[in-house]
């Protein structure tokens, strides 16, 4: 192997007891994601050495029989198969689960006696409350936990925590009052807002890609770049989610979080340090860069869809008004093209173009930084006007990696030049050691580092931009222009989008 690993941050080691509690516990997100992220910390030796996790829901149940269901849970959604047992049993032993309703003060009291029960003080005093029910519940839970003397605002007995699972918000109004009422019993730095893009190591990468290789460092600005594309495209569609998606649409969905947080590691400036608050004051800043769009900018910048029945692979697919939960006259946006500039030194004119949607030919998220192309004079003759751009790709997901696109001679007595890849895959580089997001964000939260997380002022502004543009539609109705196929690429407005400035979509990379 070349080269040294240079561990810039902390090697996590925790070594503080601490319980946490899941509220939320026999729900979806529990089985799915916390539970096997916390059963792979095990498994890894990174949990610390004494833990509890407190399940909280109002299902009737022992503490037996919810070891049980996440066991078989497990096995289907662990990233390593088979479960071990003898790891398993072990984990099993530190679960417990505590039936209540969160509006219940005596539940929070039930909650307490569990928590009085471990021996060691630690175990008692530090806690991360995971809040994963429905947002509209999370202002109750933070009052009653304070209520009851287990979130504690001030220094006392050990520390305690809150994750906030996403949707934070619907709205900035919304997110503000959601973000009084957490500061009321807690410091903004015991919280800790989630957007499990920020576990993702593609998307660490980003971070560590752009500062640590002066080669593209030095490109990555208005002089050397001609326009951004971020993509994040699924091939299913809204599924049993319907209601969900009702509420949210691609917009709150995807751009309010990921798709803004994506955009900021890619064109932030450079932090003054690796510590939580130089990364995120940085991200703020750029966020408020943004261009914010006029009445008159709106119809050449923004773009939203919605998919009506298609194929996908072959296979019919309903329209999304058919969809379960959904209304049968539904405008919400099942599709998102966004043009958006940033208004700052680096990157004065140069277009960024993000989408997203549903029902798309390929689930991919990725990164394309496209350079400004050379004056062609050498090469006009032989190959045309136009020499295709330099390329760098940054594949978030799936085939996770880095690509970089050149032009080279074809091979021959004649003067071809065609466009050829470099390719770096991690899994190739690595090996496929690759934790789920949720473990990541799971250690940072019980470590009390926040810098995968989301401060109250980077989600405020997210949802400024995000408001201006769903003020824009002004609840107008979808019109004909507006629908896509499920299984294509979206509404043809989307393409018009980018051919205004002489751009087109580039596909997502599929790395065989
Ligand atoms: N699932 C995902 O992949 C995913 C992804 C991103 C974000 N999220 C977010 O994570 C949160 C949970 O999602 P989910 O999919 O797990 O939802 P879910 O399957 O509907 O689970 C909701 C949980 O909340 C509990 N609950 C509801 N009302 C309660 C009450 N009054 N008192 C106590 N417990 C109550 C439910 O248990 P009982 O019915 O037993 O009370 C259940 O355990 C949501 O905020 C969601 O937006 C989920």
């Amino acid at each position: 192997m070349e080269g040294q690993v240079c561990n810039i941050g902390i090697e996590r080691k925790l070594t503080e007891p601490c319980s946490i509690v899941i509220f939320g516990a026999s729900g979806d997100l529990t089985a799915r994601k916390l539970i096997p992220a916390f059963y792979h910390l095990c498994k890894d030796g990174l949990m610390p050495p004494a833990f509890r996790i407190i399940g909280f829901a109002r299902r009737e149940k022992s503490d037996e029989t919810w070891r049980k269901e996440l066991r078989v849970a497990l096995d289907q959604f662990s990233r390593t198969k088979p479960v071990d047992d003898g790891l398993w049993n072990n984990f099993a032993g530190n679960l417990f689960y505590c039936v209540g309703n969160v509006t219940d003060a005596a539940a929070y009291a039930k909650l307490e006696q569990k928590l009085n029960s471990f021996q060691n003080p630690k175990l008692r005093h530090n806690l991360l409350f995971y809040l994963a029910t429905q947002p509209s519940q999370f202002g109750q839970i933070i009052e009653q936990l304070h209520n009851a003397r287990l979130l504690h605002k001030e220094v006392g007995e050990g520390w305690q925590r809150l994750v906030i699972e996403k949707p934070f918000g619907h709205d900035l109004a919304s997110a503000k009052t959601l973000n009084n009422e957490l500061t009321r019993f807690a410091h903004e730095r015991q919280v800790c807002r989630i957007d499990h893009y920020l576990g993702k190591e593609t998307v660490q990468n980003i971070l560590m890609f752009r500062f640590s290789n002066s080669i593209f460092e030095e490109l990555w600005n208005r002089e050397s770049v001609d326009h951004v594309q971020i993509t994040v495209s699924e091939k299913l569609g809204v599924g049993d989610r319907g209601g969900y998606y009702e509420e949210a649409g691609a917009l709150r969905d995807m751009v309010q979080n990921h798709m803004l947080q994506v955009l900021a590691l890619v064109s932030m400036e450079p932090p003054v340090s690796l510590e939580a608050e130089s990364i995120r004051d940085e991200k703020v800043k750029l966020l408020k860069s943004i261009r914010p769009l006029t009445a008159a900018d709106f119809a050449k910048q923004i773009v939203r869809g919605q998919y009506f029945a298609g194929t996908v692979d072959g296979q019919p697919r309903p329209g999304y008004r058919q969809e379960a939960k959904v209304k049968p006259d539904s405008n919400v946006e099942t599709y998102m093209a966004l043009k958006l500039f940033i208004d700052n030194w680096r990157w004065s004119g140069v277009p960024f173009y993000l989408r997203t949607g549903k029902y798309l030919p390929m689930s991919a998220s990725e990164v394309r930084i496209q350079f400004r192309p050379t004056p062609n004079v050498l090469f006009a003759a032989e190959c045309g006007k136009k020499l295709d751009p330099n390329a760098l790709t940054l594949r978030l997901q799936p085939n996770e990696g880095i690509s970089l696109r050149f032009n080279g001679k074809v091979p021959g007595m004649s003067l071809g030049v065609r466009p050829v890849r470099m390719h770096f895959s991690y899994d190739a580089e690595f090996g496929a050691y690759t934790p789920e997001a949720y473990e990541r964000l799971l250690l940072e939260a019980i470590a009390g580092d926040a810098t995968l997380f989301i401060r109250r002022d980077e989600v405020e502004t997210a949802w400024q931009i995000v408001d201006s543009i769903r003020d824009g539609w002004h609840g107008k109705p979808l019109t004909n222009r507006e629908f896509y196929a499920a299984g294509t690429w979206g509404p043809m407005a989307a393409d018009e989008l980018l051919a205004q400035s002489g751009h087109a979509w580039h596909e997502p990379l599929v790395i065989k």
